[in-house]
């Protein structure tokens, strides 16, 4: 059976939210992304990186991602990270489009300089003893679709796995993803290929590992205020009927998530993350717009509860 990733994304999969995934049948995890540089670097005490790395024992396996161009810090950080005891992978982002991070020739800017992401790889599978794997995009630009010789030259620098973001950098994440180039991907190597962008169901996973012939799937934008979708799609795989939970049931998950979170890190910035979050598990429901707004006046999760059971009938 086809595994189901969770996609990482910066400021929503923390373990909260992935044991949410996990209850529902998502297979593997990963952290939201790390800097190889900014943590080497960091205070100790650094909550930031305290936040980014805690995991539940109870979450399945969880890769940890990190983004650099430097090999050296990338391999050290990988080291330290391993040593943690925590992960069963490391990922590394060669996917990520955001200015912040190309700039530094991190993230996507590394499918620009195939040499130096292979130093790269080649430097953390030698600095770690876990799986080391790689996500990445079709290329830069549609000038510059260098998927296939990129993942060959990844393979052979040690990459075990990749996974592979069916657009261009140029593209963010507007556009449909290209699943037959994904499936270019997967034929040209002998590693696992995850297949990832616009897997949104049941339907879309299955025409996604048609399409593509991957070993997997990795879900991002899908699984936001949607845990459920997991479920959907092992449901879609097995060829077994699936029922969505009542409104009830979403909201409840809603504010255990908020409960969880509270607990961890304080009402009051569990209140503030919270909101993207309320607004996805609400998204679509008759008046939910207006409730949002006061949703993210409220000062308390008792206030957001009662808002959100207005909008269960
Ligand atoms: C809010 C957000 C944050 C993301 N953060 C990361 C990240 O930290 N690392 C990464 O490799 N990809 C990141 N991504 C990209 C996703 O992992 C995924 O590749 C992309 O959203 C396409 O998949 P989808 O169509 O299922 O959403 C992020 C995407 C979103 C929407």
């Amino acid at each position: 059976m086809p595994k189901l990733y969770l996609a990482p994304m910066a400021g929503i999969t923390d373990q909260v939210y992935r044991r949410l995934c996990f209850e529902q049948g998502c297979d593997c995890a990963t952290t939201e992304m790390v800097s190889a540089q900014g943590y080497l670097t960091a205070p100790p005490e650094r909550n930031a990186y305290r936040f980014l790395l805690a995991r539940f024992p109870e979450e399945g396996p969880l890769a940890v991602q990190i983004f650099g161009s430097e090999p050296g810090f990338m391999a050290r950080a990988a080291a330290r990270l391993t040593d943690l005891g925590l992960f069963s992978s490391v990922d590394i982002n060669m996917g990520c489009p955001a200015q912040k991070v190309v700039g530094g020739q991190s993230g996507s800017a590394l499918m620009k300089d195939p040499a130096l992401a292979a130093r790269i790889v080649y430097g953390v599978k030698r600095a770690t003893t876990l799986p080391v794997t790689v996500k990445m995009r079709l290329g830069w630009d549609a000038e510059h679709k260098n998927a296939v010789p990129f993942a060959r030259l990844l393979e052979q620098s040690g990459a075990d796995l990749l996974t592979v973001h069916g657009r261009t950098r140029a593209q963010q994440y507007a556009g449909k993803a290209d699943w037959d180039a994904i499936g270019e991907v997967k034929r040209a190597v002998t590693i696992p290929v995850i297949a990832n962008g616009d897997i949104v169901d049941g339907s879309s996973a299955l025409d996604a590992l048609r399409v593509t012939g991957c070993d997997g799937l990795a879900i991002g934008r899908g699984a936001l205020g949607n845990p459920w979708i997991f479920s959907q799609i092992k449901a879609a795989m097995a060829g077994a009927p699936y029922t969505p939970p009542p409104f009830s049931q979403v909201i409840d998950t809603a504010m255990r998530q908020a409960r969880e979170m509270a607990a961890w890190k304080g009402e009051r910035s569990a209140l503030l993350e919270m909101r993207k979050h309320f607004a996805w598990y609400t998204a679509g429901r008759r008046s939910s717009a207006q409730v949002r707004t006061k949703v993210n006046l409220a000062s308390s999760f008792r206030e957001v509860e009662d808002l959100l059971r207005t909008l269960d009938h």
